[in-house]
C-alpha cells in the first residue's frame, strides 16, 4: 500500500509546516479552519519547482503556457473546449475575481452573492468599492431561483450594472451545482442583464461520482467568466497563479484587464500550476479518494461522537458545514471549540453573516488520526 498523502502525523505537521493554519494559533490548539490541506506534497510539482530553481528559472511568468495546460485540463477532465486564447494568466483566484468585478460593476454597483458562501467574497466586495447583495441559498444549500431573481431585480432596479459572483463548487457547503440549476441562473442573469462571475477553484475536488459542470459551458452562460486555479486541488495555495476565462461573448471584458493584472502571477506558481495540471492527475485522484474517505470517517464519528450535529455530506471539496445549533453553544461555537476544546475550525458567521449563526466549517483535509481526535474535542465541549 503507498503512503497515505493525508498521512502526517500532528508533530510532522508542527515541525514542517511555517503556514498560516499552523502558526495563528496556540501551539494545544489543533487547526481544522483554513483552507489548505496536511497532504505531503505532489511529487510532480516538487519536481518542477526544484528543478526550476536549481536552474535559476525564476524570472518572470509567461501566460500562454499556463493558459494551455489549463485548457488541456479543462477538455481531459470536463469535456470542454476551451480556446487557452480567451485566457488570461492573474495573480490569483481573488485578484482575477476582484478586478473582473472592477471592470463589469461601476463604483458602489451591486455584486449578488450567495451565503454561506466564501467570506473573502465580502471582503474583496468591500475592498474595491462594490455594493453587496445577498441571494441566500435554499437551507438545502441549492441555489434558489426565486431568490436570485429578487435580488437581480433589485441590484438592477435602478440600471446599474450588476454581477452575480458564483461559488462552483460552493465553499463552505461543498455543493457541485447542478447543470439545471447553472441553466436557470444563467436564464435568470440573462432576463435582468447580470453578467456572471463564477469563482471554479474548488472545482478539481469534485468527488468521484458527481460530475462537475464548468459554467462556461451551460447554455446562456455566453457573456459570462470563470476564474481558475489549481491551487486548492493540490495544495498549491503558497505558489499563487489562476487564471480567468472569458466565454465568447466576454472577450472584449477580458481585454478590458489592465495589463498589470495580467502581469501579477507567479513564474514558480506556474511552473508548479503546469506540473499539477500535466503530472499529477494520478496523485490529485489517490489524494481525492482519502478525501472522500474521510468524510465517510466524518460521518461515523458525528453519529457517535456528536449526533445532535446536522451535516449534508457535500459532493465535492474538503470541507464540511456543520450545523452545531442543537449543541447550544451560541452564535459562534467556533470560538467555544477554539477555547474549551482546544480545536480551531471556520466561523459559520463569517460565511454567512445572517444566517450563519451556530454554524462551523470543519477542513477534514488531514490524517484520518487528527480528524477523529478533533471530532472528539468537539464533543468534549458540552
Ligand atoms: C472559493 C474560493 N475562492 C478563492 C480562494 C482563494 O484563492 P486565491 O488564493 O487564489 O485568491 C479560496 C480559498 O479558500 C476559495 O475557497
Amino acid at each position: 500500500m503507498s503512503t497515505p498523502i493525508l498521512g502526517a502525523t500532528e508533530a510532522e505537521l508542527r515541525r514542517d509546516r511555517t503556514s498560516v493554519k499552523w502558526l495563528a494559533y496556540e501551539p494545544d490548539v489543533l487547526p481544522l479552519w483554513v483552507a489548505e490541506m496536511d497532504a505531503r506534497p505532489c511529487p510532480a510539482v516538487v519536481d518542477a519547482v526544484s528543478a526550476a530553481m536549481a536552474r535559476g528559472d525564476t524570472g518572470y511568468g509567461w501566460g500562454p503556457r499556463y493558459a494551455g495546460e489549463i485548457a488541456r485540463y479543462a477538455r481531459d477532465v470536463w469535456a470542454w473546449e476551451l480556446d487557452p486564447g480567451d485566457a488570461v494568466v492573474v495573480a490569483d483566484v481573488m485578484i482575477g475575481v476582484s478586478e473582473m468585478l472592477r471592470v463589469l460593476t461601476d463604483e458602489g454597483g451591486p455584486v449578488v452573492v450567495s451565503p454561506p458562501v466564501y467570506d473573502s467574497f465580502f471582503g474583496f466586495v468591500e475592498a474595491i468599492g462594490r455594493r453587496r447583495v445577498d441571494a441566500p441559498l435554499t437551507r438545502e444549500g441549492r441555489l434558489d431561483p426565486e431568490t436570485l431573481r429578487a435580488a437581480f431585480a433589485a441590484a438592477t432596479a435602478a440600471g446599474a450594472r450588476a454581477v452575480y459572483l458564483l461559488c462552483n463548487p460552493q465553499n463552505p457547503t461543498g455543493v457541485a451545482h447542478a447543470p439545471a440549476e447553472l441553466a436557470a441562473l444563467a436564464e435568470l442573469a440573462r432576463e435582468y442583464g447580470v453578467r456572471v462571475v463564477s469563482d471554479e477553484i474548488h472545482a478539481p475536488l469534485t468527488h468521484p461520482g458527481t460530475r462537475f459542470t464548468p459554467y462556461l459551458t451551460v447554455p446562456g452562460s455566453e457573456d459570462a467568466v470563470a476564474v481558475f486555479s489549481p491551487s486548492k486541488g493540490w495544495n498549491l495555495a503558497g505558489l499563487k497563479s489562476a487564471a480567468v476565462l472569458a466565454g465568447p461573448q466576454a472577450r472584449a471584458d477580458l481585454k478590458r484587464l489592465h495589463e498589470v493584472h495580467t502581469h501579477g502571477s507567479s513564474h514558480l506558481g506556474e511552473i508548479a500550476h503546469v506540473a499539477a495540471l500535466r503530472d499529477g492527475r494520478e496523485w490529485q485522484a489517490r489524494l481525492l479518494e482519502e478525501v472522500v474517505a474521510n468524510h465517510d470517517l466524518l460521518g461515523r464519528l458525528l453519529a457517535e461522537h456528536l449526533p445532535e450535529v446536522g451535516w449534508v455530506r457535500p459532493d465535492a471539496t474538503y470541507l464540511a458545514w456543520l450545523d452545531c445549533r442543537a449543541l447550544g453553544l451560541g452564535e459562534d461555537p467556533a470560538a467555544v471549540f477554539r477555547q474549551r476544546g482546544r480545536v480551531a475550525l471556520g466561523s459559520g458567521p463569517r460565511y454567512d453573516p445572517t444566517s450563519g449563526q451556530g454554524f462551523v466549517r470543519l477542513n477534514l483535509a488531514t490524517s484520518p488520526a487528527v480528524l477523529e481526535e478533533a471530532v472528539r474535542r468537539m464533543a468534549s465541549v458540552r
